[in-house]
C-alpha cells in the first residue's frame, strides 16, 4: 500500500486532534525555541556519554555488604527491545572482580580426554557467533509472590535485560577436549571471591550455550563477567556463570550453594524443586506502570515487554478492564527467539479507573498464567520463577499504582 504525503499529513492532524490540540501547542513553542541562538558545543570525547538531561538509573536495595545484592534495570524508561550495557541488571554475591584478560584462563578438565587451558586470545581465535538474548534473574518479580508488592515496574520486574552477546559455542570447545563415556554434567565456576558455581546438564552444554566475551558491540562489562561468561539461552541468569575460569566435566551435579540453598523452588508441601533452569513466558506493561502519572485524558501509547525462555513471543494480549476482555497488541519485528519483544497498543484514557495488564503466549503455545493460577500450583513459599500476569491500576486522576 502506498501512503501519499497528503494522507499521512491528514493522519498526523488526526492524531493531533486526538491529543486535544496538544500538537498545535507544541508547534507554537518550537518557533520560540528556534529563536535561541546556537552555541558552541563541548569538544569531542573518546567514549560516549548520554545527555546530562537523561536520569534513568538502576535501583538497588540497601544491603549490609555493598558487594552483595541486585540492581534493577529501569524498564519504565526503556524504549525498543535492547538494554544499554550500562543499565543491564546485576546480581553479585561477592562484588565485581577486576580481571586482566591477559592473565585470565579458562580451564576445561574432569572427564575429558585432553584437558585444556585457554587464554582469552586463544578463545577469540575460535569461530564466534552473536545472538540477541534476554537474560532474567530466577528471582525476578519475587516480590510479586507476597501480598505486599513493589511500587513500580523497575522494582517488580527489573531483573531482566536484553543484549546482543558474542562468543564461542561451548559445544565446539567440548568436542575439542573429548567428552568421556559416562559424563553427564558440567560444573561451571566463576573467578569471583565466592567462586560462584552451577551444575549444567551436559546435553544443554552441547546444545546452544555461548562462551561470551562480547556484549552490544564491545567487550563484556566487568559487572557482566568480563572477560568471559556463560550465556545459556532461556535459562535463569544465575546459571550463566560470570568471570568463568573453570569447566569441569563430571558424571553428577555438585549440589553447589547456589543450586541448593538458593535458586531452588520451595513448594507448598515443603519439598523443593531443584535445577529449575528454564524461564517461562512473561510480559509486563512498562507504560503506564506503577509510580507514573498520566497528564490527563486522551490518547497514549500503551507499551511493554514480553519474553520467553522457550522461544519466540507469538502473541501479547492487553486488558484494560481487569481481565474481562482482551485485545491483541502490536509486536515489534523481528521477533527474535528468547529475546525481549516490545509490544505496543494505542490506548485512550478516559479519566476513569482502569485495571490494565498484558498476557504473553510463546511459540510453544505456553500462555502466561494469572497470579492466582500460579499460586495454586506453586504456593507462596518460592522466591523464584514468578511469571504471573501483572496488573496496574490507572486511577481516575491519572496516577498508576501496583495492584
Ligand atoms: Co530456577
Amino acid at each position: 500500500m502506498r501512503i501519499s504525503g497528503r494522507s499521512s499529513r491528514r493522519r498526523m492532524l488526526g492524531f493531533g486532534a486526538a491529543l486535544g490540540g496538544g500538537l498545535l501547542a507544541s508547534a507554537t513553542e518550537s518557533r520560540a525555541v528556534d529563536g535561541v541562538p546556537g552555541q558552541l558545543g563541548i569538544p569531542l570525547g573518546p567514549y560516549g556519554e548520554r545527555s546530562p538531561f537523561e536520569k534513568a538509573v538502576r535501583w538497588r536495595r540497601d544491603t549490609k555488604t555493598p558487594e552483595t545484592g541486585s540492581s534493577f534495570t529501569p524498564l519504565q524508561d526503556s524504549v525498543g527491545a535492547i538494554t544499554p550495557s550500562s543499565l543491564h541488571y546485576e546480581r553479585h554475591h561477592t562484588g565485581i572482580p577486576t580481571i586482566d584478560p591477559a592473565g585470565h584462563r579458562l580451564v576445561i578438565h574432569g572427564m575429558v580426554d585432553r584437558p585444556l587451558s585457554l587464554t582469552m586470545a586463544e578463545i577469540r581465535r575460535l569461530p564466534s557467533v552473536s545472538r540477541t538474548l534476554v537474560l532474567e534473574c530466577g528471582g525476578n518479580s519475587g516480590s510479586e509472590w507476597a501480598v505486599k508488592t513493589a511500587p513500580d515496574v523497575q522494582r517488580s520486574h527489573g531483573l531482566v535485560s536484553c543484549s546482543e552477546w558474542t562468543g564461542v559455542p561451548l559445544s565446539l570447545v567440548l568436542k575439542e577436549v573429548g567428552i568421556q563415556r559416562g559424563a553427564s554434567w558440567v560444573i561451571a565456576e566463576g573467578a569471583d571471591a565466592c567462586r560462584m558455581a552451577r551444575s549444567i546438564p551436559l546435553a544443554k552444554a552441547l546444545d546452544n550455550i555461548l562462551l561470551a566475551y562480547g556484549q552490544n558491540g564491545e567487550a563484556l562489562r566487568p559487572a557482566q563477567g568480563y572477560p568471559l561468561r556463560l550465556i545459556i539461552p532461556g535459562w535463569e541468569g544465575n546459571a550463566c556463570v560470570k568471570w568463568l575460569h573453570r569447566l569441569k566435566v563430571t558424571d553428577q551435579p555438585y549440589m553447589t550453594r547456589d543450586e541448593t540453598s538458593k535458586y531452588s523452588d520451595l513448594m507448598p508441601d515443603g519439598k523443593a524443586r531443584i535445577f529449575t533452569f528454564q524461564m517461562e513466558a512473561k510480559s509486563v506493561i512498562t507504560f503506564p506502570s506503577g509510580g507514573q502519572t498520566l497528564s490527563g485524558p486522551g490518547l497514549y501509547e500503551l507499551t511493554g515487554l514480553a519474553w520467553s525462555g522457550r522461544g519466540r513471543i507469538e502473541r501479547v494480549e492487553i486488558t484494560t478492564d481487569g481481565g474481562r476482555t482482551w485485545v491483541d497488541a502490536q509486536l515489534q519485528e523481528p521477533r527474535l527467539p528468547i529475546a525481549l519483544t516490545r509490544f505496543r497498543l494505542p490506548w485512550r484514557f478516559e479519566g476513569r479507573e482502569e485495571l490494565i495488564a498484558s498476557r504473553a503466549t510463546d511459540e510453544s503455545g505456553y500462555v502466561q498464567p494469572s497470579r492466582e493460577a500460579l499460586i495454586e500450583v506453586r504456593g507462596t513459599n518460592s522466591g523464584y520463577h514468578y511469571n504471573g500476569i501483572k496488573l496496574w491500576r490507572v486511577q481516575a486522576d491519572g496516577t498508576v499504582t501496583n495492584v
